[in-house]
């Protein structure tokens, strides 16, 4: 994170955000667009979208929209169709049956989660969120007036929180547990025995909500079977709020819709958030979104084997580099890669990496690939490569790399 310093003579931002970052892998990836600029062939791995494009049935539902005339603000929480394909969508795939008055559309997930914070969060409530994490987690919290309470989880333990762990940082102020699975950046999933005693902890703790971020719910592979909280342990519904989105799963990045389902006077409280800030979502992209979730399924599948292949390329290559350590992840299109056999080394040049930041700045500056340091995500020597990007380009970015790491000393 690179603090702002709120310095300048004459602007003065407000205090609530002098300890939010510019996150490190926007600065990586501007530093590589200058190196492409530059003429430098950069391959970037540092993206967290697909490179696919989004399919052919909902652009077309969009542009049917337009010509609708269906151009105007829309009830606050999504139209009565969009909510109905959320609800067809939470039936189908999560076993979840939720009222429309259980449901909020918004603009991404992103906007889901700032309005569940900004709704319930009181001054020192805090939100446990284990890491390897998505940094947007706990700088919304603190937006929010919350304090992320962090809980590093280890390689080991597959990079899952443990019940023991979890129980530890509860105090009378946690207000929310925050769960992401399959992980942004780890890729790690919680099965439903990987999820059974976490949830065992809540249940003895009825303080604490719990929201579940579902966003790469259909990118998991092998016989990996997805599961949410609010599905397998129903006792916790009346807590939980369960997060998706189009983004990831449709490859809708820039339509921005995201939703929630969860308990009626959350929903609500989010909604007056949602009121003052954004209004409603873009009426063109909801009904985009409704051909998503309710049009055919079956480009989830070709996709996610498209990626599992990256992922088996990226994870094999690797773990075939000396110094690297790359455990297999369950979803998502993240490695994360330990790179501790590498610090300490030197370049040709005789700089030392002491760091995953350094490993990945000269990777960027020696080798011409951007790829994010763990300690962007919370946890050290690691780094992130995102795979999301075609077959060809991965197999020079990993030759590129195993050449660099060869040539340390
Ligand atoms: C874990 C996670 N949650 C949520 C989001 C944001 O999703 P949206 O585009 O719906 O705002 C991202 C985007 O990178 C993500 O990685």
């Amino acid at each position: 994170m690179t603090k702002n310093s709120g310095n300048d003579s004459k602007f003065q931002m407000a205090h609530r955000i002098l300890d939010i970052g510019v996150s490190e892998i926007l600065v990586i990836g501007a530093r590589a667009k200058e190196l492409k600029a530059q003429g430098r062939p950069v391959i970037e791995l540092g993206a967290g979208e697909p490179d696919f494009d989004t399919p052919d049935n909902i652009k077309n539902a969009a542009i049917e929209a337009i010509k609708r005339g269906e151009s105007k603000y829309t009830a606050l929480t999504g139209t009565p169709a969009l909510k109905k394909a959320i609800q067809i969508k939470f039936a189908r795939d999560n076993d979840l049956h939720f009222d429309s008055n259980q449901i909020i559309a918004s603009t991404g997930a992103k906007q889901v989660l700032f309005n569940a914070f900004m709704a319930t969060l009181q001054a020192g409530d805090e939100v446990i969120i284990p890491t390897p994490y998505w940094t947007s987690y706990a700088d919304i919290v603190s937006l929010c007036g919350g304090i992320p309470v962090l809980i590093p989880c280890s390689a080991e333990n597959g990079f899952r929180l443990q019940a023991d762990e979890l129980e530890k940082a509860i105090t009378e102020n946690t207000k929310w547990l925050l769960l992401n699975s399959p992980s942004n950046p780890t890729g790690a999933a919680y099965s439903r025995e990987a999820y059974q005693p976490i949830l065992d902890v809540l249940l003895d703790h009825e303080q604490v909500w719990l929201l579940t971020d579902d966003i790469y719910e259909h990118i998991v592979y092998n016989d990996f079977e997805f599961v949410t909280p609010a599905q397998i342990e129903p006792k916790l519904k009346s807590r939980t709020l369960t997060v998706n989105g189009v983004s990831k799963a449709y490859a809708m990045t820039g339509w921005r819709i995201g939703y929630a389902g969860g308990p009626v006077k959350l929903i609500k409280a989010m909604s007056v958030i949602q009121s003052q800030s954004t209004s409603c979502p873009s009426s063109i992209s909801q009904a985009a979104a409704v051909e998503a979730l309710t049009g055919p399924q079956d480009i989830l599948m070709e996709r996610r084997d498209s990626f599992q292949s990256r992922r088996d390329l990226v994870v094999d290559t690797l773990n075939a580099i000396d110094g690297i350590n790359c455990p297999v992840p369950e979803g998502a299109f993240y490695t994360f890669a330990s790179c501790e056999g590498i610090i300490n080394r030197k370049t040709p040049s005789g700089e030392v990496i002491s760091s995953d930041r350094d490993f990945c700045r000269l990777l960027l500056e020696e080798a011409s690939i951007s790829v994010v340091p763990g300690s962007a995500f919370g946890v050290s020597p690691f780094f992130r490569i995102s795979y999301a990007t075609s077959k060809s380009e991965l197999e020079e970015a990993l030759k590129r790399i195993s050449t660099f790491v060869s040539q340390l000393s």
